[in-house]
């Protein structure tokens, strides 16, 4: 294939961190094939970065440290934003879509917290702001969910979106190392988030539920009614008693879309070790999804780690420079799959959710605690369903409960009245269990 006689795309990279060097890494490495699908060759012509010294890169784009020379560029056609975080990059996003260039994002947090107010700013310039790599790494999940499945009425859909903290848990219940110790590791593998506590609080999956919720449901971003949990209270103790009741601990990303109204929560749960969701380890990713029309499919794989994320990133790189070559100026499709956005939708508050609960109580060792929180759970219309008590031989000794379904705001007064109990040591630890049919 002659590359001299194509046309090249003109490409810009804002941030220059793991994913904006993996995706000009990428660039790099899969040109050939690039070119062989495109017909034309893409060029790294501009890059911002506040670390990137040029005598490390071999490279004829002209680097900077402001964002702005980038998206101001007359030459650039498409801008990478892998900056991260939301001051400058709001406005070098919004820069660069009001000077009509289209925008690729691997910026979850951006996407989830203020697209709404970007996706108007690409429609009104005709220029997308694409954001593949934003959920899931390498995953094509939103090109699943708006493409793929777009003759589908999108049911539920449950996930693994945050790999640090399946990474984390994990290795915590294989190895039964400490969550300190795999965390560090984590961020080495350049996994984690700049701030941690996004990955192990649950802020970055809800960011990417979110996202993955209003394209499966045609909804408006809404990320602050996703309830979110992390895994920082979980305890090896609980991946123990989880795995003697046939169960491992995975932190679910779930969107259901009911007759009372839209869930959307990022919490820990229990699922059967025989389903599939609980087979994904490591860094790995996993989102099942359930249209009305196909059933449940699966989509697998990296969740993380810059060769991953930068397969996604140049895939929307292609995506628009098809476009371009096509000579479509105007987007293919709405930034979010649908023209006309479902109104009456409302987000359901966690406290009307219905599901199961696994329950770990710490009780002094004493006759008749177990009847009495037997009752509390029974007076709240709270069934059991397994229990295991362990004889330790110490002062304070935890009943594990597993329960049938019950709907959350029945378990939060079950709760409180237990904890008043004289004879329970602390607070009660609380992970919800699912079963989502993976067939
Ligand atoms: N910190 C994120 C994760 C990176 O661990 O999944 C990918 O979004």
């Amino acid at each position: 294939m002659n590359s001299e006689s194509a046309k090249s795309i003109k490409l810009g990279i804002c941030g220059f961190g793991t994913v904006g060097g993996g995706s000009f890494a990428l660039l790099q490495t899969n040109g050939d094939e690039i070119l062989r699908r495109l017909g034309c060759s893409i060029e790294v012509c501009r890059i911002a970065s506040r670390s990137l010294n040029p005598a490390n890169l071999s490279t004829e784009a002209r680097i900077s440290a402001d964002p702005f020379d980038v998206v101001n560029a007359p030459e650039v056609e498409i801008v990478i934003e892998t900056m991260g975080g939301f001051d400058p990059t709001f406005e070098v996003v919004r820069q660069a879509l009001a000077n009509g260039k289209h925008v690729v994002t691997a910026n979850k947090a951006l996407i989830a917290e203020r697209g709404n107010e970007l996706f108007p700013v690409a429609e009104e310039n005709s220029v997308n702001l694409a954001y593949e790599s934003s959920v899931a790494g390498g995953i094509p999940i939103i090109k699943a969910l708006r493409e793929g499945l777009a003759a589908n009425r999108i049911d539920w859909l449950a996930g693994i979106i945050n790999g640090t903290g399946n990474f984390i848990l994990t290795e915590m219940a294989d190895k039964q190392r400490q969550f300190e110790d795999v965390l560090v590791e984590a961020q080495e593998l350049g996994y984690a988030e700049a701030d941690p506590t996004f990955d192990v609080e649950g802020i970055d999956a809800a960011h990417k539920l979110t996202i993955m919720a209003s394209i499966a449901f045609g909804i408006p971003l809404q990320f602050n009614k996703t309830y979110t949990e992390g895994i920082s209270q979980i305890t090896p103790e609980d991946i123990g008693f989880a795995k003697q009741l046939g169960y491992r601990i995975k932190h679910l990303g779930i969107a259901r879309c009911t007759d009372k109204g839209v869930q959307m929560r990022v919490h820990p749960t229990l699922i059967s070790r025989k389903r599939l969701l609980a087979r994904v380890d490591g860094v790995g990713n996993a989102i099942l999804v359930h249209g009305n029309a196909v059933g449940s499919t699966l989509y697998n794989g990296p969740g993380a780690g810059a060769a991953a994320t930068a397969s996604a990133v140049i895939a929307d790189v292609i995506d628009i420079a098809r476009q371009t070559l096509a000579g479509v100026r105007k987007p293919l499709q709405p930034a979010l799959g649908y023209l006309a956005m479902h109104d009456g939708l409302e987000v359901l508050n966690i406290e009307d959710i219905e599901t199961e609960y696994y329950l770990r109580i710490p009780v002094n060792d004493v006759v008749g605690v177990m009847a009495k929180i037997s009752s509390i759970l029974q007076d709240c219309d709270i069934s059991i369903e397994a229990v295991i008590q362990k004889e330790l031989n110490t002062k304070t000794v935890p009943i594990v409960i597993l329960t049938h379904r019950a709907v959350e705001k029945k378990l939060d007064t079950a709760i409180a009245a237990i904890e008043a109990l004289d004879d329970v040591s602390g607070a009660v630890m609380r992970i919800r269990v699912e079963s989502f049919d993976d067939e």
